[in-house]
């Protein structure tokens, strides 16, 4: 029985499935467990530093001249961008199953951070799977990884980007058995992608009680981009049973759809099976998975977590697509009006934000997940 409609369940090999078995077993366990939460609490709290803050984006709201806008500031957690809260969760997680090897794929860098990060924190063995191009366009990220101590693994095969670094993990995780895998979206086989809801939904839990206490009422929209779809689903999570809020996911539209150099497997339509998941893929008449492209190594990703599609499919959740020239334009936007360098994946939230504003009147509220800082970018955006 699948928890998302006709999408998600756990196509893998049996020897994978036991292990898969295994984890689902012990999240289960600590779903419930007060002392669990209580640890993850603390270190989100003490390390990460938890809550983000909601911050009213006042010169951003002038601009844009509509609804206030308002950013949920996962920028200025440790290392980043929202990442970390998965991280932590899911490391004390295979901690308590006695794992002493952690394996990440990481595209942007952010979530290999946070992983190398947190396997510092617990003196845990780190290896991280990166697509060639991907350490091209995120150098800075990949230093800051080996300085914490971590093997970079180079993944060369197809494009070289993160779909290839997934597909890589996985064959580690089948040759290796006492190694825990590290997801770090809300994608892949059961449980992985209902786990990192669970260590990211966070995220919209402060934003709901934030808003309340700081505009007295809920928002008209949420909205965030979406790669995988962690931040994304996190930030969902506690708005999708309040009806009258709308909810926008944002892909990558790279080139422009039309040119088929895109990243945004919703707008594609075709559903298929990849990393061990059923949800929307870009995919060509034989089913063979095509490369995906956006300027922003964490959207680059041909398919999309399982909840989205049954979200998007069920018409919950609208989901859209911005191209790079408008993400890097909000990228400078957002540093020049607000002192802010958001991540370039955030930046496609903000640029849909700007004209999503104009749609609502002026005392309404829109909140836009501002999911990573743009450091890491920086050389990407003066090479261009
Ligand atoms: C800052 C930031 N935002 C968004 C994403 C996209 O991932 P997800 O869709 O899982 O939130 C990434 C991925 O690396 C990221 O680094």
């Amino acid at each position: 029985m699948k928890k998302y409609g006709e999408f998600g369940g756990s196509y893998v090999p049996q020897e994978l499935k036991e292990r898969l078995d295994e984890i689902k077993k012990e999240f289960e366990k600590i779903k419930k467990s007060k002392e669990f939460k209580k640890e993850y609490l603390y270190y989100l709290k003490h390390f990460v530093g938890r809550p983000s803050p909601l911050y009213f984006a006042e010169n951003l709201t002038k601009y844009a001249g509509g609804a206030k806008i308002f950013l949920k500031r996962e920028d200025l957690n440790h290392t980043g961008a929202h990442k970390i809260n998965n991280a932590i969760g899911q490391i004390l997680l295979a901690k308590r199953m006695g794992k002493k090897r952690i394996i990440a794929e990481t595209g942007a860098g952010q979530h290999g951070v946070a992983t190398a990060t947190v396997c510092s924190l617990f003196n845990i063995e780190c290896i991280i799977f990166m697509g060639r191009e991907d350490i091209k366009r995120q150098r800075v990220n990949v230093e800051k990884m080996k300085l914490l101590g971590t093997e970079i693994k180079e993944v060369t095969r197809g494009e070289g980007t993160l779909k290839e670094a997934v597909d890589e993990a996985f064959e580690y995780l089948v040759n290796n058995s006492d190694v825990f895998y590290l997801i770090g979206s809300a994608v892949g086989p059961e449980p992985y992608p209902e786990m990192v809801k669970f260590f990211q939904k966070i995220i919209g839990e402060e934003t709901k009680k934030q808003i309340k206490a700081q505009e007295g009422k809920l928002p008209k929209a949420v909205v965030a981009c979406v790669g995988g779809g962690s931040n994304a689903i996190g930030m969902f999570t506690d708005f999708v049973k309040e009806k009258d809020v709308e909810l926008f996911g944002v892909e990558g539209a790279g080139l422009g759809i039309s040119t088929g150099k895109h990243a945004a497997a919703m707008q594609n339509n075709t559903v298929g099976i990849m990393h061990g998941m059923k949800t929307f893929i870009m995919q060509d008449e034989e089913g063979k998975v095509k490369e995906a492209y956006s300027i922003s190594a964490g959207l680059d990703y041909p398919g999309i977590g399982p909840e989205h599609a049954y979200l998007g499919s069920i018409g919950r959740v609208k989901y859209d697509s911005v191209k790079d020239e408008d993400a890097v334009e909000a990228f400078k936007l957002l540093s020049r009006l607000e002192g802010i360098i958001p991540a370039l994946e955030s930046s496609h939230a903000i640029s849909y934000s700007i004209d999503l504003a104009k749609k609502y009147d002026k005392d309404d509220v829109i909140i836009v997940c501002l999911s990573g800082r743009g450091d890491k970018d920086m050389e990407q955006i003066l090479s261009i």
